[in-house]
């Protein structure tokens, strides 16, 4: 285990860029710090102004959306709204770069708000799903076209139940192929890297370790440490905007330069 705060050393320990130059699979693992430095506002920030009179479980639960449809559906509304002017950052730029870098490359995401897929990652794996997809609330398929407008929320087109965010509410499984996948990946991956998650809850608790166990490197990118830190081969305390870019640029620099 190794400690490093980035904003007091010049760079990366040897051991560190070797591990990653001399890798053929990289597996990422990102949560809510990562969207930090885009202004993404978190889930219980966007419980504000009008909406803070509610707890979360009204608003992301199914049985919040059985109980009131109209009022769990605006909310998302909301939150999409929220979003609309926001980008990728460095962070994001520098994660699509590794995937440009490793041809075996899987990034596996607890964030809803697309932002690294628009950076240009394409092997994604979204455990939480994305607040811009929707699906039926009976039959649990994707619903494309909504026809935004008459009925708060939309109908499915198929069924009449019923559309809700394709995202993961609390009581409900994630889903099925993106975890089996996950953790497929991360247990036959060179170099891991878990970035701006506070790994509390499954599956970034898990996933890490799943890697580690397996041989790979593991590198943990967060403002400060977290419960997982003593069970990583490095962490690098400090912004993913800024260390990650740094990592890249040192995996891609000539040795000897
Ligand atoms: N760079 C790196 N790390 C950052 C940055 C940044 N710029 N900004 C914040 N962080 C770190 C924080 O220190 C924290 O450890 O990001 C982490 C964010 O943690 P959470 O808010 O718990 O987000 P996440 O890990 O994605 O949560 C996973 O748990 O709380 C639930 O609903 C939440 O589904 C989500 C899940």
């Amino acid at each position: 285990m190794k400690i490093i705060d980035i904003s007091k050393d010049k760079g990366f320990p040897e051991e560190t860029i070797t591990r990653f130059r001399r890798a053929r699979s990289c597996v990422v693992l990102t949560g809510a710090g990562v969207s930090a430095e885009s202004g993404v506002p978190t889930f219980r920030d966007a419980i504000t102004g009008t909406w803070s009179n509610f707890n979360v479980e009204e608003f992301a639960t199914p049985e919040a959306f059985r109980k009131n449809p109209k009022k769990v559906w605006e909310w998302y509304e909301y939150r999409r709204n929220l979003l609309k002017d926001i980008n990728p950052n460095q962070g994001h730029y520098a994660i699509a770069e590794l995937e440009r870098i490793y041809s075996d490359f899987w990034l596996v995401t607890q964030n809803i708000d697309g932002l690294h897929r628009r950076a240009g990652n394409k092997n994604v794996l979204e455990v939480h799903g994305n607040i811009y997809r929707n699906k039926c609330f009976e039959e649990n398929t994707i619903v494309d076209n909504i026809s935004v407008g008459a009925e708060i929320p939309p109908k499915c087109p198929n069924c009449g139940s019923y559309v809700r965010p394709d995202v993961v509410w609390f009581h409900e499984p994630l889903p099925k192929y993106e975890m089996e996948k996950a953790i497929e990946v991360s247990s036959r991956c060179d170099v891991f890297i878990v970035a701006g998650t506070s790994a509390i809850v499954y599956p970034a608790a898990e996933l890490p370790i799943v890697a580690k166990n397996a041989g790979a490197y593991v590198m943990e990118v967060n403002i400060e440490k977290t419960l997982i830190s003593t069970q990583m081969d490095i962490t690098i305390l400090g912004k993913t905007g800024i260390v990650l870019p740094r990592l890249t640029e040192s995996i891609m620099t000539k040795v000897g330069k």
